[in-house]
């Protein structure tokens, strides 16, 4: 049975990487939202395909925020640094939730597992667009905002747009705007319809969608079945070829439609 099912998900991984044009797929079995420790079992699959996938030699490796990232941070292994130097960085400001789930901690704990460096990036959630301009420019902040100029691998998730808008308790005109406009989705503070355009982005220092063309890596990790019209979304306008990891119940729920 254990073969059979196996078979089974290697089938609905090459089924799902053609239904979303994804780079490739893994899928670990179970519904993250139902069983929050399948997030772990994401992140080792996560960690395999690094070991796979990431160039050898040096790499930068840019980093988002949220569980899901937590829980990556947490499965890491030295081996993946074994024939590589790799530094982590936040790919955008944005402090504003709890510290264990917030880039800089992540990326603190990713270097800390595989025996690597980190840089942190200490820039809060802000509203304004002007203060980041003068932010961008204080030496502590340019020197890792050049770092996530040079990250050649970028981790993120993606989110559910009024999930992540209230978690990060965005102003109430701004979550009427989401609700105007549609949004689905979020990933790297970008907020996109179920068309994947983008209907509102928070201001922000840091990596861009748009950014992640010229990567040579590019992992998403998400799953469960709430994050489903997000997933769909994100991947209508894939801005590079990407690898996913999620898990079964998204995948059930992407393949029978
Ligand atoms: O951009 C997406 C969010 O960071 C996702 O957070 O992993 O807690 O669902 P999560």
């Amino acid at each position: 049975p254990l073969i059979q099912n196996l078979t089974g998900i290697h089938k609905k991984e090459k089924a799902l990487q053609t239904r979303l044009g994804l780079e490739g797929c893994r899928i670990v079995s179970g519904d993250s939202d139902d069983q929050p420790e399948i997030k772990t079992a994401m992140g080792q699959l996560t960690n395999t395909l690094m070991q796979h996938h990431m160039p050898l030699g040096p790499s930068i490796v840019a980093v988002m925020g949220g569980t899901t990232m937590a829980a990556v941070a947490s499965t890491l292994t030295q081996e993946l640094s074994e024939q590589r130097q790799l530094t982590f960085v936040p790919a955008r400001g944005g402090m504003g939730e709890s510290p264990d789930i917030q880039a800089n901690t992540i990326c603190a704990k990713m270097a800390a597992r595989t025996d690597s460096t980190f840089q942190a990036l200490y820039l809060p959630e802000l509203a304004s667009g002007s203060t980041y301009a003068t932010l961008r420019s204080e030496p502590m902040i340019a020197k890792t905002l050049a770092t996530i100029d040079q990250a050649n691998v970028a981790l993120h998730c993606v989110g559910d747009a009024m999930a992540m808008a209230k978690r990060r308790q965005m102003p109430a005109d701004v979550i009427a705007t989401l609700q105007e406009r549609h949004a689905v989705g979020e990933a790297f503070g970008d907020f996109f319809d179920q068309s994947g355009q983008i209907v509102y982005q928070v201001p922000k220092l840091g990596l861009s969608m748009s950014d992640l063309e010229r990567m040579d890596l590019v992992v998403a990790v998400a799953g469960g079945h709430t994050k489903v019209a997000a997933i769909e979304a994100y991947f209508k306008l894939p801005p590079a070829p990407t690898f996913l990891v999620t898990d079964e119940g998204t995948a059930d729920t992407i393949l029978k439609k």
